[in-house]
């Protein structure tokens, strides 16, 4: 049987979804979901690759809702494995009283990140994992300033905030941000074949010279909400061997290109990197809100003998339904070896979404593995592009800091029919308007 395509049935929003979302208008905080005439559409149910909204339409999903569902929308496996675990032990006590399931994932983790990182803390978001990973820097530096990258993306809580470097998450909260950080610029990759480094790794090394409270460096491999950038080949080397001469730990980002994304299980061993520290998040716990920080001994044994109350800790740690779900989740990846098919997927998608250069709002096409990132010329376009795909059944995402690009980032299983039938109704959501 060959997996399901779109099916609209009708105008776009539909019936239902136009009834929900003026509910969802009268109580939701304001700034969360932006509604328009044409767009959103209400979910109610996902599989694989194809989300089915309340009036029956269904989409092909290209985003993987932000690269979460990796291993497919309701994967039967995970699901199978949280309902085992919720009649058994939905909650244990964080810090106080674990649970063997998050004992097997954390040996579980260990077993598939970089050799050399094997302790972890187990977050309930990204921007958690981000923010343990500045105070773990923090204790074993003893040094409270941090750099990261102009328009990257590490989460919009306080600590993470700290490190993002898109200006509009900053600027209406900059009186109340500690502003320790260094912002230092990432390089584009001319093309996928770039190696030349040198001058960003010059400039950051220069910046990096002038300041002495620099604990950790955050960067991402690819920065995704950036616009999916990619750096030149040898940029994550060189910035390991900056850490290691200035005694700055190494913070590698890989919550969203993490567990095969772009063709590695994490993107930093593409270049054999071994950062002090991993942020791992989205697709681990195929749907379920997990997410890590995984650190070398050396790094992670900053802190201190837990002697009762943790220094960092909260109600959710280590939930048993989400570890359950993320232990499905590996063994999905593995099982079905879908860091290799990411990669081959990847060479497939260079001339598959290649044939989109000839519509002229688009500017630049680049991406690794499963994902990518589609620049046009305007957030206009984007804007408009998005909202076309969607009335034809196709879910995408804006992202980049101007919302000029569409990234790219299905789930690690879709078919290649399903691909290319959905990069088919994205180059008609391209066409001229
Ligand atoms: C690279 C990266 N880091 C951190 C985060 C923040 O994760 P969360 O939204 O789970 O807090 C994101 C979210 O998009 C991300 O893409």
């Amino acid at each position: 049987m060959s997996e399901p395509l779109e099916n609209v049935r009708g105008p776009i929003p539909g019936k239902r979804s136009t009834e929900l979302l003026a509910r969802l208008r009268l109580h939701e905080s304001r700034n969360v979901t932006a509604i328009e005439e044409r767009f959103p559409v209400v979910w109610e149910s996902a599989l694989g690759s194809v989300v089915t909204d309340v009036d029956g339409n269904e989409f092909l999903d290209l985003t993987s809702a932000f690269g979460v569902a990796a291993i497919g929308h309701s994967n039967p496996y995970v699901a199978s494995a949280v309902a085992d675990q919720v009649v058994r032990l939905a909650h244990s006590m964080g810090d106080v009283h674990p649970s063997e399931v998050r004992i097997e994932l954390l040996e579980r983790i260990a077993s598939i990140v970089p050799a050399g990182l094997s302790r972890t803390y187990l977050a309930t978001s990204g921007s958690e994992a981000i923010e343990v990973a500045l105070k773990t820097a923090m204790l074993a530096t003893g040094k409270a300033g941090h750099a990261s990258f102009r328009n990257s993306y590490h989460g919009l809580s306080f600590g993470a905030l700290e490190v993002t470097g898109i200006e509009r998450f900053r600027k209406p909260f900059a009186g109340a941000l500690a502003g320790h950080a260094l912002f230092l610029d990432y390089p584009r990759a001319k093309n996928a074949a770039d190696e030349d480094s040198a001058p960003a790794l010059e400039s950051a090394r220069s910046a990096l010279q002038k300041r002495d409270d620099i604990g950790a460096l955050v960067v991402e491999p690819i920065q995704g909400r950036g616009g999916v950038i990619l750096p030149p080949t040898g940029f994550l080397r060189g910035l390991r061997e900056i850490c290691d001469e200035f005694g700055i730990l190494l913070v590698v980002d890989e919550i969203w290109t993490g567990f095969g994304r772009t063709g590695t299980m994490f993107a930093c061993e593409r270049e054999a990197v071994l950062p002090d520290l991993l942020c791992i998040g989205k697709a681990m716990g195929g749907g379920l809100p997990i997410a890590a920080l995984v650190g070398t001994e050396a790094a992670m044994n900053a802190w201190p003998l837990s002697e009762g109350e943790a220094l960092h800790t909260s109600t959710f740690l280590g939930n048993p339904l989400a570890c359950a779900a993320a232990l499905a989740t590996i063994g999905e990846i593995e099982r079905n070896d879908l860091v290799s098919r990411a990669k081959q997927l990847g060479v497939t998608m260079v001339s598959r979404l290649g044939n989109l250069h000839r519509h002229k709002i688009v500017q630049d096409i680049r991406g690794r593995g499963m994902m990518w990132g589609i620049e046009l010329d305007s957030a206009a376009s984007a804007h408009e592009t998005v909202v076309r795909a969607l009335s034809l059944g196709l879910l995408l995402l804006q992202a980049g800091p101007e919302g000029n690009v569409i990234s790219i980032t299905p789930s690690l299983v879709m078919s290649e029919r399903q691909l290319f039938h959905a990069i088919d109704l994205l180059d008609r959501a391209l066409a001229p308007r």
